[in-house]
């Protein structure tokens, strides 16, 4: 017998969510705003994050300063895929949420400890960052865009270019853009199977 569907939302939303969503390098000739990147950060900065300390921020590249920027530190092969993109975010980490504690409801004791560990504000941000990228990258596509990640770039480089007198640092650039039918990112790639990445214990 085949258990009933556990899931809560339609067919459609879960293709573009997951099984029919792709990571894009070609996109439809049409803008993206940060409008619409600030309604998706509305809805993905519900995301859990340890301690609530919600580490994730975003930069948009959208000054000709910052995409030539981006586009210097880009790895070689990604250059071209940076340039086709309508909108280029960097996602990075805030090395000084502790400072944001009064909206988030971290306490005082607990920014003390981070404000004298920066190896572990810098581990602490840089893990839940991540988790934040995981919700972003889903949210934009709930409002209908295709993401393109990238971890190939020169992240020092970057830093020191666009975020010197910030406590934020780059941990992934994000293509984004409408998708078009051809999506160019190529025969998709297998996952795991259930069987082989569940078990019980
Ligand atoms: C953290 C991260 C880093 C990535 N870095 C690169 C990269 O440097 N260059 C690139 O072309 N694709 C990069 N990718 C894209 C992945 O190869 C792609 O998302 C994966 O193969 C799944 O493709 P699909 O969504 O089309 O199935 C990266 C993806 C993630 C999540």
């Amino acid at each position: 017998m085949v258990d009933m569907s556990p899931f809560i939302l339609d067919d459609l939303a879960l293709e573009r969510l997951f099984t029919g969503a792709r990571s894009n390098i070609r996109f439809a000739d049409q803008p993206v705003t940060m409008d619409t990147i600030t309604q998706v950060w509305d809805l993905i900065k519900w995301g859990p994050t340890a301690n609530n300390t919600v580490p994730l921020r975003i930069a948009g590249a959208t000054s000709p300063h910052a995409r030539a920027r981006v586009l210097a530190h880009a790895a070689e092969g990604n250059r071209a895929k940076v340039e086709a993109a309508p909108l280029v975010l960097i996602a990075a980490r805030d090395e000084r949420f502790h400072d944001h504690f009064g909206v988030t409801g971290g306490t005082d004791t607990a920014a003390a400890r981070f404000e004298g560990d920066p190896e572990a504000r810098t581990r602490f941000a840089h893990t839940n960052a991540m988790l934040q990228t995981g919700y972003l990258i889903v949210g934009l596509r709930a409002a209908g865009l295709a993401v393109r990640p990238l971890g190939g770039f020169n992240r020092a480089g970057l830093d020191a270019d666009l975020f010197a007198d910030s406590p934020w640092r780059s941990e992934v650039l994000l293509l984004v853009g409408y998708p078009t039918d051809d999506h160019g990112a190529g025969d998709r790639k297998g996952r795991i199977d259930a069987a082989d990445a569940i078990k019980e214990i």
